[in-house]
């Protein structure tokens, strides 16, 4: 993929649904009676994965574009897959099914890519044996693919050492199967998407702080899920509208949740004008947001506010090289853990451009305001990281060349014909 550099940046876009809504949508739906529909579902492949795990499991799924119908058959309808199920790309596909699966009266067995094989799947082996999953890294190194033998499990209460949505899922989702209460603490709140459409599919669940509690064996019913645009994938776009000059963009209903919306707050410390419109504050929040051009500084982002921003961490790594001053990324060791370790590739990358960044064990550095250039660069097939890399690209200096650029349809298949759209001619 080539990137060339952008003109302003004009007019409306509505960037897909959420990612991690979208997942859950299908997964709540299969384990639900009756009829769930989904619109403005995100089709990227990673959530395609999910629908083919659970088609394989004997529900009916029927998808055309972005709405999806899913077809449940309540938390005890799953048939034993044929085959081994294949998560792909995707991490949320592989955790939280983990602890669906745990408390199956079958034997199931999940892989997925060569990225996936090689991220941590202790994390959720640990507290699902804790309650007594039979489950298993079949290489013997806490990595996919995983073996799981269905088995009655019990309710535990699990203190996280990660904060991490999707550990507190597939505990959350097990515990629909426990013998009593199952509750997760974790060191910082993640994002809480999994409690709040657990409950609108009529589970009973309790959050306070950083704890989240489940009754066993409810009755979920199928539900219509209007599914928000991703923060995520609007990041890309807002981050272009303010570092490209004279731009002007309207991202259109964005999900807004606060245990997602860390990377509007990183914006402002650093001196974004991007003004909250038709904000609706109930369920899953969302707004439409009007970014402008505006000259950045650098900042720091550490602590607390890492989980609400974690996917958008290498797109702050991008705005802070174009940003005034010095801004210090840390507490952020997760990144290395991801589709790729993106502090190693941002940094690596980055540097080829130009950039004064330096790789910290749980964060980066970035002075800004060194000349950017274009240069070859290495997604290392993680979407995230191309789609930085393509916003720096159309900001910088000469041309930008994306090795495996198109694994963008992981989580966002129109991503460049709609970065494209929006620049003047
Ligand atoms: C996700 C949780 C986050 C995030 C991922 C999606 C989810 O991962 O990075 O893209 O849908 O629950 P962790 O739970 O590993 O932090």
């Amino acid at each position: 993929m080539q990137i060339r550099k952008l003109k302003n940046l004009r007019g409306e876009i509505c960037v897909p649904g959420d990612k991690s809504i979208s997942h859950r949508a299908v997964m709540f739906g299969a384990l639900s009676h009756g009829e769930t529909r989904i619109r403005h579902f995100l089709t990227g492949a990673d959530c395609l994965s999910t629908i083919s795990c659970f088609s394989s499991m004997g529900i009916e799924i029927l998808q055309e574009k972005d709405q999806v119908l899913v077809k449940g058959k309540g938390l005890h309808g799953l048939s034993a897959p044929r085959d081994v199920l294949n998560v792909g790309n995707s991490g949320t596909t592989m955790r939280l099914i983990s602890g669906i699966l745990s408390g199956q009266d079958f034997t199931s067995s999940l892989t997925g890519d060569a990225s996936i094989q090689k991220r941590p799947m202790k994390r959720v082996i640990d507290p699902l044996r804790q309650m007594g999953a039979d489950i298993t890294s079949v290489p013997g190194n806490g990595c996919a693919p995983l073996l799981i033998n269905g088995r009655p499990l019990h309710g535990i209460h699990y203190t996280s050492p990660v904060a991490s949505a999707q550990v507190k899922s597939c505990v959350l989702l097990a515990g629909l199967y426990a013998d009593g209460l199952t509750s997760v603490t974790e060191p910082v709140l993640s994002r809480n998407h999994t409690e709040i459409m657990l409950q609108y599919f009529g589970a009973e669940v309790d959050s306070a702080g950083t704890t989240a509690s489940i009754r066993p064996e409810p009755t979920l019913v199928g539900r219509d899920v209007l599914v928000p645009g991703d923060i995520s994938s609007a990041a890309y776009f807002i981050a272009a509208g303010l570092l490209i000059p004279n731009s002007e963009i309207l991202l259109k209903n964005v999900g807004i949740n606060p245990t997602r919306d860390g990377f509007l707050r990183v914006c402002r410390a650093m001196g974004a004008d991007i003004t909250l419109l038709n904000e609706v504050r109930e369920g899953e929040p969302t707004a439409d947001l009007l970014v402008r051009t505006s000259p950045l500084r650098g900042t720091v982002v550490e602590g607390d506010i890492i989980p609400t921003l974690i996917d958008e961490l290498p797109m702050v790594a991008v705005m802070a090289a174009f940003a005034e001053g010095t801004t210090i990324i840390r507490d952020a060791s997760e990144l290395r853990v991801k589709e790729s370790d993106r502090i190693r590739v941002m940094t690596e990358n980055l540097q080829k451009m130009g950039v004064d960044i330096t790789e910290q064990p749980d964060g980066m550095i970035i002075h800004g305001g060194a000349p950017v250039h274009g240069a070859v660069v290495d997604s290392c097939k993680d979407h995230r990281v191309a789609m930085s890399l393509a916003v720096a690209g159309g900001i910088c200096d000469g041309v930008l060349t994306i090795h495996d650029g198109d694994c963008v349809n992981i989580s966002y298949p129109e991503f460049y014909q709609d970065l494209y759209s929006l620049s003047e001619p």
